[in-house]
């Protein structure tokens, strides 16, 4: 079996890492992949929006699943492509894709569905969104607002504005100098919601759906959740505020409304479904749909699922979701992202990793390594072992399994202190807080007792 990733960050090498696993013994193409994923599939240089080059390879190599990374890839309209040839891609078509790229298009999907999330109106001219803020009252609660840009604008479209000064230079950084391009050209203005997040990731066929292990990422550059927003510093699996009363609602109330009602409309969503959740006091609400895999949150997951990535892949587009059923390490699980100095603003790259075996070599027996920003050395990559130099923003996905959140983020600490490259950083408190409950529930029950 010849399997394609498209991608080249951590979530893609933590895809190849699992598809390697395969019963099937497939042979792994990645595109355009990194450092890290040459050393366990084939690289192949066309980038993710390049839909038409992936097809033609896809179909020169006679490629028998794709699975896709970016939602850049979906939102051109791979999967339509692939299908349109015969091809297996795992993932929704452009169409679908739009619950991700038209932030206005998946509030409109949540109020026919009667979805909650967070109160909103969408504007299409400045003027409307100006006058709307100058509302005296916007929410039930008039400030904070957030202030979103409709289309895909690489994490950065969304803006929480504590007053009407804030929200004016948002609708006018968006819509006026037009920061994020066509991205701004609608946006929402909406509620803020109050409560915890966590990442619910399902596997669709269009009919029936099932869980993967919820997650939480860290958003935030600095710890303690300060700083600005970067592409995630770090996730953890499972997130102990959905709990499985909580994860029940999930699916009741947001991810088989969605599926359903996209079914009856004849639409059939394929793929990973991801919603990003906020638990709040009145119950789960949705911050926003991704139509992938999420980016830490798959490095932390897929390191627990015991079931093959393979067939979990098929039962969607064969369209029997219905007859899998996924099993997990009963492990938590904590991915700590290593970053370039001064990301995620500038940064420098080109610089030698060390520590990388050690990390392997004399961490814990469940401790793995997912490269995300980084090449190998062009003056060694003939020699053994290779050498990596940085090459991006966020640079590596550490990850440790333990039997506890504890024991896991002790583990994944220990290995990243053996990384060493010039100006990293990262976050030293990933899974605070699920520590934070996991002593709140000890404490709990040392008071029950
Ligand atoms: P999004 O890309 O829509 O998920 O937004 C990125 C981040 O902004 C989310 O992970 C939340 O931390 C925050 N956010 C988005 N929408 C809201 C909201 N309505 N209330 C509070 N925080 C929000
Ligand atoms: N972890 C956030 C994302 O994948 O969009």
């Amino acid at each position: 079996m010849k399997i394609l990733v498209i991608g080249s960050g951590g979530r893609e090498h933590a895809l190849v890492w699992k598809l390697k696993q395969s019963k099937s013994s497939p042979k792994i193409y990645c595109a355009p992949g990194n450092g890290g994923i040459a050393q366990d599939a084939h690289i192949v240089s066309i980038k993710p929006d390049d839909v038409k080059g992936l097809c033609e390879f896809a179909l020169k190599e006679k490629i028998d699943l794709t699975l896709v990374g970016p939602e850049l890839s979906l939102a051109h309209g791979i999967v339509d492509k692939f299908m349109q040839k015969g091809l297996n891609i795992f993932g929704p078509t452009k169409e679908l894709a739009l619950l991700e790229s038209s932030k206005a298009h998946a509030k409109e999907a949540m109020q026919r569905f009667a979805i909650p999330t967070a109160g909103f109106e969408i504007f299409e001219t400045a003027d409307k969104a100006l006058d709307f803020i100058n509302r005296p009252r916007l929410f039930p609660a008039p400030y904070p607002i957030v202030i979103k840009a409709d289309g895909l604008a690489a994490g950065k479209g969304v803006v929480i504005c504590v007053n009407r000064r804030q929200a004016q230079c948002a609708i006018e950084d968006m819509m006026v100098r037009k920061i994020f391009g066509k991205a701004g050209e609608k946006i929402i203005i909406e509620e803020c919601l109050e409560g915890e997040e966590a990442s619910v990731l399902v596997a669709s066929d269009g009919m029936n759906v099932v869980g993967l292990a919820s997650s939480q990422d860290h958003k935030r550059v600095f710890d303690a959740d300060k700083g600005p927003n970067t592409g995630g510093m770090g996730a953890y699996s499972p997130a102990p505020v959905v709990t499985a009363a909580m994860h029940e609602r999930i699916m009741a109330e947001i991810i088989t409304p969605l599926i359903d009602g996209l079914a009856k409309e004849n639409k059939f969503y394929k793929g990973i479904l991801y919603a990003g959740v906020m638990v709040t006091k009145e119950g789960p609400k949705v911050l926003e749909f991704n139509v992938r895999f999420g980016d830490p949150e798959t490095q932390a997951i897929l390191p627990r699922l015991k079931t093959d990535l393979v067939d979990l892949c098929f039962a969607s587009i064969e369209d029997s979701i219905d007859e899998l059923r996924l099993e997990w390490k009963e492990k938590s699980s904590v991915c700590v992202v290593v970053a370039s100095g001064g990301y995620p603003g500038e940064y420098k790259s080109g610089f030698e990793i060390s520590g990388i075996d050690n990390c392997i070599r004399e961490g814990s027996p469940d401790t793995y390594i997912f490269h995300a920003g980084t090449k190998t050395s062009p003056v060694t990559s003939h020699q053994s072992p290779v050498k990596y130099i940085t090459d991006g923003g966020r640079v590596l996905n550490v990850v440790s399994l333990g039997d506890t959140i504890r024991q896991a983020i002790d583990n994944v600490y220990k290995a990243v202190g053996k990384i060493k490259f010039e100006g990293m950083h990262y976050r030293k408190d990933i899974g605070h807080r699920a520590l934070e409950r996991h002593l709140e529930n000890t404490y709990k029950g040392a008071r029950a007792d």
